[in-house]
């Protein structure tokens, strides 16, 4: 059946000329690894920053808000960054946690795959670095450009080189340095990746050290024809893989996020953490529509356990904007309210958030679902908790998350086919007295409630809405 049309209506305000700070509150570091933090903020520019006790081995630059250097005492620190402009300033404490965990939020960023699938080049990499600056994006926290499978070439005395759509890795991940993002890979711990490119098999020692060498942050491990050297692998086997490129990681001079890709095999979300991922795909590959997307989304009940700081459920990457797995993209098939839910449940699910679409051609549509600072701040929030579900009722489902300034979020989400009303007080959440409750595409308050708020909710949406207790609990 042909959905009905909906208007593209973007919810998100614009951001004010004045300063904010966004992103996470606590970033995650090892002891003498390179440190690179791009402060996001939004606001208008020339900006000057400053960060108020900044360990030892940090400098900052005031102009592009740039902190880098190296820590080499491990320690917990408080450091008060503060952004200004002719309009006003803003202010945030910036945990800094420099031990043996990194990805103590959720990373986010872009991710070649739904977008240019096999065909990804050297120029798209490029521009979706560019594009994530010039549209603004960074400010608002997403950080990595990560290239997925087919960037590989061969393997010459041992070194896998890119493939000559690659000219230079080492110069492309200076280039994205350049500009206070983060860069990422693909490999396999088979022979061949899912593509069929070289895999890091036999390899992994060498691999984690070109990997470190050229610069990433960031490696998504697919298990693709490990599969073929174990077909039918038990527990110690799913993990072994894993386990070895975490010891070849771990001997890199660098922090790289470690996402595992293996579908979910073996209720991965069970012992990802264990064998040292900081991420793990808990499904197969997600597709731009509401039966994938929905599908995978609220499958995730009940694996809220798993996750928490420096190690996340992973439902695979969005599909939202222009995507299309080959050089030919088009716009998404999900429908605008579809998106919304898209991008509130994953959010919620204290997800990974990788952008899968073509960033040359965001509109204000698509730039309005990834910018909303107030959504974001509910996948980024410092406590990592995921959110879980609270009721299911016919094709209505309310999924909550606490967040550490003892509010909680609520997302009260219409599977259905029809406009449905959805209530929830503040007493369902476990929240006493009275709540101040937001609405957070819109960004403004509905009130003070001690009863049940109740939302309209369109087809296949959702309200994304916020208490915040009156009087917080001791
Ligand atoms: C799949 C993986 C996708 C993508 C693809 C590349 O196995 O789930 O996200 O990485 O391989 O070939």
């Amino acid at each position: 059946a042909t959905p009905p049309r909906e208007p593209a209506v973007v919810l998100t305000p614009k951001p004010s000329p004045r300063p904010r700070i966004n992103g996470p509150r606590v970033f995650g570091v090892r002891p003498g690894a390179p440190f690179l933090f791009a402060i996001p903020a939004t606001g208008m520019r020339p900006m000057t920053f400053t960060a108020r006790n900044l360990p030892q081995g940090l400098q900052l630059d005031p102009v592009s808000g740039l902190i880098t250097g190296q820590i080499i005492q491990s320690g917990k620190y408080d450091v008060k960054l503060r952004a200004q402009n002719r309009l006003g300033a803003a202010e945030r404490t910036l945990t800094i946690k420099c031990g043996d965990t990194i990805a103590l939020t959720p990373p986010m960023g872009w991710n070649s795959w739904n977008c240019f699938g096999c065909d990804v080049t050297e120029a798209n990499v490029r521009a979706a670095a560019d594009a994530l600056v010039a549209s603004g994006l960074s400010q608002h926290g997403w950080t990595y450009i990560n290239i997925d499978d087919c960037w590989q070439g061969a393997r010459e005395a041992g070194i896998i080189h890119p493939n000559p759509k690659f000219s230079d890795l080492k110069a492309l991940a200076d280039y994205v340095h350049g500009q206070g993002l983060k860069m990422g890979l693909y490999s396999s711990p088979g022979p061949r990746t899912c593509a069929s490119h070289e895999g890091s098999h036999g390899h992994e020692f060498a691999d984690a050290q070109q990997y470190a060498a050229w610069g990433f942050d960031y490696l998504k491990y697919d298990w693709c024809s490990y599969g073929m050297l174990h077909p039918n692998p038990d527990l110690a086997r799913m993990q072994e893989p894993y386990r070895l490129m975490r010891k070849a990681l771990d001997e890199a001079p660098r922090d790289i996020v470690y996402s595992l890709c293996q579908y979910g095999m073996g209720k991965v979300w069970e012992w990802g953490a264990e064998v040292g991922g900081n991420a793990w795909r808990t499904t197969g590959d997600i597709t731009d529509t509401w039966s994938s997307m929905s599908g995978i989304g609220f499958a995730q009940a009940g694996r809220e356990a798993h996750a928490g700081p420096g190690h996340w459920n992973d439902p695979d990457m969005l599909v939202v904007g222009q995507v299309g797995w080959s050089a030919r993209v088009r716009p998404t098939r999900l429908t605008p309210n579809e998106q919304y839910t898209h991008v509130s449940l994953w959010c919620l699910l204290s997800a990974p958030l990788l952008i899968g679409c073509d960033l040359t051609r965001l509109d204000e549509f698509a730039l309005g679902l990834l910018t909303n600072d107030e959504v974001i701040e509910v996948n980024q929030d410092e406590l990592g908790r995921q959110a879980a579900r609270l009721r299911q009722e016919g094709t209505t489902e309310i999924w909550t998350k606490p967040m550490a300034d003892g509010s909680t979020v609520a997302g009260l989400f219409n599977r259905g086919a029809e406009e449905v009303g959805i209530a929830v007080a503040p007493g369902d959440l476990g929240l006493e007295g009275k709540c101040v409750v937001r609405d957070l595409w819109r960004q403004w308050d509905l009130g003070t409630f001690a009863g049940p708020v109740t939302a309209t909710v369109p087809r296949h949406g959702v309200v994304l809405l916020k208490f915040k207790p009156l009087r917080p609990k001791r």
